[in-house]
């Protein structure tokens, strides 16, 4: 069964064509385009083909939203507090809009894709004139012409869900690069709106892929992140013809490619095979981001996660035998309806137990259109909050524990940045299993391989010396 629509060949080249002859008008204009991106790594990527067609379209890119003629604000609806900032973000364009009339302001992502969300935004905010959702970036400049035209447009459907290869894109990184493999959710965890706004899962072609990963090793990319909201589950419908296993070792093998990522993990989908996958291919890096969400079994029930807190803590076992220096990192969700002190304390003891790197943790928000946001006993907002603080407590003391068991280790750090002070230049970057440390350096080291020798922890990091360039 192959679910999945791609986007018709003559389609993408008529949008390029589209996109070329609006060069030949903007290009002598010499206009400049900003983008923000909030989000996750889907939104990053994303950008990273709105900015592909804006610099094919002629605009170049540059540092603020003061000095743009285009600005978008690429959005994120995963928890609550996103929508207020964003109406204040674009509130205070207005004044902007004012002083340079051909400014064209733009909003797009996964906010967009909520129920009324376009229609809403276009009419409170009369200097917005383009809204697009996530399914429609192969019909950028389609959309732009219409605006250029004087226009305003607000493209959110979901077309198919189709999936479009090939588009452009501009990346600011010279090292590392997201790579997604597949879109949507299918999973429907009870607190999350993902599904309903990013739309069905469909996974690419595993060809595609590759192909992809190929050209950005020939650009000097060592480091690919594979993308998907669950890339346990990719192929799983049978469309691609490979499961996620699979595929790992189907890209392992690009010559030049250094270190394979890949995120999230669900932990239902993290099978023997992708276990056998981490511990053997070279190149696949021994970092898990493996959100847990809760530590107690009838709230994950709750959650529709499909996994109880044993399960989770015999992956970890297991990898763990497998591959002994590998590092799990977590998302981790406080106040979840019905969440009882007892319900969050084992939350608690499965992070002592676990001891992750690192925990991205979150006060339950309840999501409009959600099974969870129409669930009783809903916890109020202090007690989450406390729950926060104390699980944040408890993380940073694991943090400082995981960080106290790298003093004398050696290994290989790819320099993704350096810190000026004074005199001294201080790089960082991760050793393969996610561990970042920092070490006095020099510039030119910036996205190159350095062996480094871990000589301190401090609470938040480790600090290092080269030992050899
Ligand atoms: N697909 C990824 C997660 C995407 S959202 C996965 O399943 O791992 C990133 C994180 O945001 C989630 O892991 C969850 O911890 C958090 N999150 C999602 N919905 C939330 C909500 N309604 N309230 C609070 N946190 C939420
Ligand atoms: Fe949301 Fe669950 Fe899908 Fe992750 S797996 S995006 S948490 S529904
Ligand atoms: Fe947010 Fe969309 Fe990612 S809702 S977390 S940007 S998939």
């Amino acid at each position: 069964m192959n679910n999945t629509n791609f986007v018709s060949e003559s389609e993408l080249s008529r949008q390029r064509d589209m996109a070329l002859t609006l060069a030949k008008e903007i290009v002598p204009r010499k206009l400049t385009f900003f983008v923000e991106t909030f989000g996750c790594q889907m939104n990053v990527r994303d950008s990273e083909t709105i900015k592909g067609w804006l610099s094919l379209i002629g605009y170049t890119q540059c540092e603020s939203k003061e000095h743009a003629d285009f600005v978008l604000f690429n959005t994120c609806c995963v928890r609550e507090h996103a929508e207020k900032r964003l109406m204040g973000n674009i509130g205070a364009l207005k004044e902007l809009k004012d002083a340079n009339p051909g400014l064209i302001i733009a909003i797009c992502g996964c906010m967009m894709q909520q129920e009324g969300m376009a229609k809403k935004l276009l009419k409170r905010f009369p200097h917005v004139s383009l809204i697009f959702g996530t399914n429609a970036l192969h019909r950028f400049p389609e959309m732009l012409n219409a605006v250029l035209n004087g226009e305003r447009i607000a493209m959110t459907d979901r077309a198919g869900d189709a999936i479009a290869e090939g588009l452009p894109k501009l990346r600011d990184n010279q090292r590392s690069a997201f790579v997604n493999i597949m879109y949507g959710c299918d999973n429907y965890c009870s607190y999350c709106i993902v599904p309903y706004v990013r739309g069905h899962e469909r996974s690419r072609m595993p060809e595609d892929i590759r192909s992809e990963i190929v050209s950005l090793v020939e650009t000097g990319i060592t480091e690919i992140t594979l993308l998907g909201q669950n890339v346990n589950s990719y192929g799983n419908d049978g469309s691609t013809g490979m499961r996620f296993a699979e595929l790992l070792r189907y890209v392992s093998d690009v010559p030049g490619l250094k270190r394979i990522r890949f995120m999230s993990s669900h932990p239902k989908d993290l099978n023997e095979d992708v276990m056998q996958a981490i511990a053997t291919l070279p190149n696949v890096c021994h970092h898990v981001h493996l959100p847990v969400q809760s530590g107690n079994s009838e709230i994950l029930r709750r959650m529709n996660r499909k996994y109880t807190r044993e399960h989770y803590l015999s992956i970890i076992e297991n990898l763990r035998k497998l591959v002994p220096d590998i590092e799990f990192t977590t998302d981790i969700i406080v106040g979840f309806p019905g969440e009882t002190e007892e319900a969050f304390r084992d939350t608690l003891s499965l992070v002592e137990e676990v001891g992750f790197a690192a925990a991205f943790t979150f006060a339950y928000s309840p999501r409009q259109g959600t099974v969870a946001a129409r669930m009783e006993d809903q916890i109020p907002e202090p007690v989450k909050k406390q729950r926060l603080q104390a699980l944040n407590e408890l993380q940073a003391r694991k943090t400082v524990e995981n960080n106290e068991k790298y003093i004398g280790h050696v290994g290989e750090v790819l320099v993704e940045g350096y810190d000026e002070r004074g005199e001294e230049t201080l790089l960082y970057g991760k050793y393969q299993n996610f561990k970042m440390v920092y070490f006095p350096g020099c510039r030119e080291l910036l996205n190159r391989y350095v062996t480094v020798k871990v000589t301190k922890s401090s609470k938040n990091s480790l600090l290092g010396e080269m030992i050899d360039a």
